[in-house]
């Protein structure tokens, strides 16, 4: 086997000696490339941002914005990496000949004070920068109303140059001001053909690699099937599976967890399929929360709602739902959903596979009926879809924020009546649930103000909400409450507009 390389700024360089927990942040750092910062280690700053080339959606590249420290370098073994340093145009002496268009705007915007957060918003706007179709959007001057897969998408969130503003959702400063840094990114035009990343997404992506990177007693292994993958699950029972590695990387990070052996399963080609059969969707567990979003681009409307809220575009270019399903938090925005949607869960090991339904899937605290040695392939969402849905996230912030109370609704209403209910909640009780007794209370019902009010009363009951840094029980239990009255008011504004 090839000893473990990854090539940074266009130069190969070897992994070792690194640790395979240590994070491409230290390693970058280590090797004199401190434009990428460390901010908060956990996945919520954005200041050590980075340019991975990864398998595109539109084009056979995507340069893709991730969290540097949350992501184990032995992770990236084979793979391409461009860093702050590495956007300029190289000149004599190591000293830039020439600023990139990105880098140049935030210049003379006044985009930056002190500094320290610049390269991690310069790397998160470059991969928005050469996001395949950005110009296509609607907003922007050369648009013709093509979509671009983001599901985002208002005037005030695009740029007259397409430019999606959620791409900086993860990024924090503490000093400039966000104004002038979404004037840059709203100022930056399209990449001239000669620009050596534009050139790069033309070509095919790095492949992932087979890895088995040993330091000390810990190892990072990357194995290169499923059935590898499986087998490896089996004979070690300490493994710890990583795919996107938001999660992980916050516990090696801050609570200095480390794993004998990690086992990367990330880019197992079975796990990151997308199939659309007549009775429904299944999506490949490994597969980016971007990727879905953008390869969906709004064809499920509840996840499209779902994402521009899960965390942030920069921890969505690397979280995955079978991540997401797989740590079990009661607070992971996916289950809502997922619930709502009817939503079952394909797992597998050595002796097979099953399909467990999401509502039967969750035991208790960060328990679910996944055995040892088990995998989650892929996430089957029945349809047709319920006509009639909407995600409420109730958290302090609006985007790159941890829910106190998230609820998913998803009605079929004909002529009036409430045929169908269907109800996720997450942040009431120590996993995900159905609201059932909400359902029973609306199906059968007119979609009228009286059955409302009396299902909301019903839904305020729901789960066990705890008080909590977060949020009280009492108010929890009211946005439950508040969140079918406004669902109510939203349809029957859409119904008399
Ligand atoms: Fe804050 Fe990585 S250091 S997100
Ligand atoms: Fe100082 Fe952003 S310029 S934190």
């Amino acid at each position: 086997m090839v000893a473990a390389r990854i090539t940074v700024n266009w130069k190969e360089t070897p992994i070792s000696p690194a640790a395979p927990h240590t994070t491409v942040l230290d390693f970058l750092r280590e090797r004199g490339l401190t434009g990428t910062k460390e901010g908060c280690a956990e996945g919520e700053c954005g200041a050590c941002s980075v340019l991975v080339a990864r398998p595109g959606v539109n084009k056979p590249t995507d340069w893709v914005a991730v969290n540097a420290c949350l992501v184990p370098v032995a992770a990236l073994d084979g793979q391409e990496v461009i860093t702050s340093e590495g956007l300029a145009t190289a000149g004599e002496s190591g000293m830039p000949a020439a600023l990139h268009p990105v880098q140049e705007e935030m210049a003379v915007r006044g985009g930056s004070q002190c500094g320290y957060c610049t390269p991690g918003f310069i790397c998160s706007m470059a991969s928005e920068y050469y996001r395949p179709g950005r110009c296509a959007h609607p907003d922007s001057a050369d648009g013709a109303g093509a979509g671009t897969g983001t599901g985002t998408g208002t005037g005030t969130e695009h740029g007259p140059n397409g430019f999606d503003l959620h791409a900086l959702s993860g990024n924090l400063c503490r000093c400039t001001g966000y104004r002038p840094i979404r004037d840059a990114a709203f100022a930056v035009g399209t990449p001239a053909e000669n620009d050596p990343l534009a050139q790069r997404r033309e070509q095919s992506p790095p492949e992932a690699v087979s890895t088995e990177y040993t330091r000390d007693d810990s190892a990072f292994l990357r194995p290169s099937t499923l059935a590898d993958a499986l087998q490896l699950l089996r004979e070690r029972s300490d493994a710890v599976v990583v795919a996107g590695s938001t999660d992980w990387g916050v516990e090696v990070n801050i609570r200095s967890r480390r794993a004998n052996c990690a086992v990367a399963v990330d880019r197992l080609p079975e796990l990151r399929e997308m199939r659309v059969e007549s009775d429904h969707i299944e999506i490949g567990a490994a597969q980016t929360l971007t990727e879905i979003e953008r390869r969906l681009d709004g064809s499920v409307p509840l996840l499209a709602e779902l994402f521009p809220q899960f965390a942030s575009r920069l921890i969505r270019n690397s979280a995955t739902l079978g991540g997401n399903l797989g740590t079990g938090s009661p607070i992971g925005d996916s289950p809502p959903v997922l619930l709502a949607l009817e939503a079952s869960v394909v797992l597998t090991d050595t002796d097979g596979e099953r399909e467990v339904p999401l509502s039967d899937y969750f035991t208790g605290y960060r328990q679910s009926v996944r055995r040892p040695g088990e995998l989650i392939r892929a996430v089957r969402i029945p349809l047709p879809l319920s006509p009639v849905a909407a995600f409420h996230k109730i958290a302090k912030r609006r985007f790159d924020d941890i829910s106190s109370v998230a609820v998913a609704f998803a009605l079929d209403i004909e002529d009036g009546i409430v045929r169908k209910a269907r109800i996720g909640l997450g942040g009431v009780a120590a996993t995900p649930i159905r609201a059932l007794a909400t359902e029973a209370a609306l199906e059968g019902k007119p979609w009228a103000a009286e059955t409302v009010e009396a299902a909301s009363r019903v839904l305020q009951a729901q789960g066990t909400p705890m008080d909590d840094h977060r949020a009280s029980a009492g108010y929890r239990s009211a946005m439950l409450g508040q969140s079918l009255l406004k669902l109510y008011a939203q349809t029957t504004e859409a119904v008399s507009s």
